[in-house]
């Protein structure tokens, strides 16, 4: 049986960012049509995530199976996301969205861009990358 999400037990975020990830994002609109799989994988439903038609939007769920995860449209193709865990790779702190980059909050100063690439230490390996799967409907994280 699936589980949804309501909107309280999830802190959701989304950002509206231009092609190419390279300009300024603007944090937004909470996301909807959220559930966690039986199996624990997560399913986001493209339809009730309008930011993720556009290259460079960002849906951000947190609390799932004790992790924050993000997805973002990279590409214009069918498949063309990313899903990304937002643990910090220096000590695992969760980073939070800083224009068009990931900036973790505890005063080390890592960023990471969109994607998940490291830009600044002392972090030296980008964010882990969760696989997906994408139909025209809905993407699959985990
Ligand atoms: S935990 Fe993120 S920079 Fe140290």
């Amino acid at each position: 049986m699936e589980k949804d999400i309501s909107r309280r037990s999830l802190l959701c975020g989304v950002a509206l960012l231009s092609a190419g990830l390279s300009s300024a994002a603007t944090p937004a609109i909470a996301a909807t049509g959220v559930k966690i799989l039986k199996n624990g994988k997560v399913e986001v439903t493209l339809k009730s995530n309008s930011a993720l038609k556009k290259v460079g939007g960002v849906v951000r769920v947190d609390g799932v199976n004790g992790q924050s995860i993000a997805l973002v449209r990279t590409t214009a193709a069918a498949n063309g996301y990313t899903a990304i865990n937002l643990s910090c790779t220096h000590q695992g702190a969760i980073v939070e969205q800083s224009g068009n980059e990931w900036a973790c909050v505890n005063g080390h100063g890592a960023t990471f861009t969109l994607a998940g690439k490291n830009l600044i230490g002392p972090a030296t390996k980008a964010l882990k990358q969760l696989p997906i799967k994408a139909t025209a409907l809905v993407v699959t994280i985990g």
